[in-house]
């Protein structure tokens, strides 16, 4: 059997450790474990990296989009258009703030929403509109902006999934009026826990966020909206400072490991996510599709060969939004026949060349197999 993970954790904390265990003492000798100078110098790190006037740090990607949307003050009555074909946090966020999921269906090539049907969704009571950048590639940016402009909607980037990606040329998180991150520690910057940020080049809605994340309060005992207890804690803080300054040499890796999978398996029945021109990738995730996916999915198994799949129903299909929101089969088609070829296959910057080799071969075996 093979030692192959979706996500190999425990080979980058060996790599780290001395820096991650130095961190962690520091701040368990500081006893700042909320608020304090971690958590604020990894604000401003981030800030430097994604070339953003405001990070805002809180306890983890979902809150950072309830965070978005309570700060541009969506409430029950409004609607938010996002993809179908998304994890279910960014839906669920829309709901939690008591406004109504609005879907369009995804390009059938990128995976990511249709800007093109942006207007069609549009009514008198939308308020916003959530690209997400699936899998680690951007949304198509500029014509989701100008249907916001058009209608006078607010963007919020989903970029739980692409912290680094670029949308021509600069960075995801500098288009959007706000977006949410996560730095679930699956994610190509990863906490030892729940951890997310939210980044804004607007002053006004930072400090609304800032405010909203820590009970609505400014001054300690003063509330002045109802907000959350959605802090970043100190330890997780001090821990991302190690990893961050390794991110773009990680994506790097990933951008490698995704290039040697595709160079072989693009000779195989298989289809990927187009690479448009306006998009770097992270891979957060690399995602093949086949309508035999199930099949392959065991026969990978049976081999020592994890896979995953993001995300097997659409969002309008996942029992809590159907039947809340009367959704039904048929709706967004493309979006549900995505969701019953994907795959994805092992991501992680230490996977190495042997691994890599295995994976693509006994996807070969799989497919040679059926035709001999
Ligand atoms: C697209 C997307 N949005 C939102 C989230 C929510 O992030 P978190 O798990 O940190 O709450 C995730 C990831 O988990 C995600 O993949």
């Amino acid at each position: 059997m093979t030692n192959i993970q979706m996500v190999d954790l425990k080979r980058q904390y060996s790599r780290l450790q001395k820096e991650i265990d130095t961190a962690v003492s520091r701040v368990l000798h500081s006893c700042r474990f909320v608020h304090g100078p971690e958590v604020q110098q990894f604000a401003r790190e981030v800030e430097k990296y994604v070339g953003v006037a405001h990070a805002i740090p809180c306890a983890s990607g979902t809150d950072a989009l309830m965070l978005c949307l309570m700060a541009l003050e969506v409430q029950p009555g409004d609607e938010v258009i996002t993809t179908p074909f998304t994890f279910i946090a960014t839906a669920e966020a829309i709901s939690l703030v008591g406004a109504t999921p609005v879907f369009v269906d995804i390009d059938e090539q990128t995976l990511t929403l249709r800007p093109d049907l942006l207007s069609e969704a549009v009514t008198a009571r939308t308020r916003a509109i959530i690209p997400v950048h699936l899998y680690g590639q951007s949304a198509d940016l500029k014509p989701v902006l100008e249907v916001a402009r058009r209608h006078q909607l607010k963007v919020v980037e989903d970029a739980a999934q692409a912290l680094g990606t670029e949308y021509c040329g600069r960075k995801v998180g500098t288009w959007g009026d706000l977006t949410a991150v996560s730095f679930y520690p699956g994610k190509n910057l990863g906490a030892y826990g729940d951890a997310g940020m939210v980044l804004t080049n607007h002053s006004s809605l930072a400090e609304k966020v800032r405010m909203l994340a820590d009970h609505g309060s400014r001054k300690r005992y003063l509330h002045e909206y109802i907000g959350l207890n959605s802090r970043l804690d100190a330890l997780q803080a001090a821990i991302l400072r190690v990893k961050l300054p390794y991110l773009d040499e990680w994506n790097q890796r990933r951008r490698d490991i995704a290039r040697r999978y595709r160079e072989r398996l693009e000779k195989l029945p298989l289809t990927f996510q187009r690479l448009p021109e306006y998009s770097t990738h992270i891979y957060h995730q690399f995602v093949i599709r086949t309508p035999r996916r199930d099949e392959l999915q065991v026969f990978l198994q049976k081999r020592g060969i994890p896979t995953a799949i993001h995300y097997p129903l659409p969002v309008h299909l996942q029992p809590a939004f159907r039947q809340r929101y009367g959704f039904r089969e048929g709706m967004f088609p493309v979006a549900e026949k995505v969701a019953g070829e994907v795959l994805s296959l092992p991501m992680h910057p230490d996977l190495t060349e042997e691994e890599i080799r295995i994976v693509i071969e006994t996807i070969e075996q799989f497919f040679h197999q059926q035709a001999g």
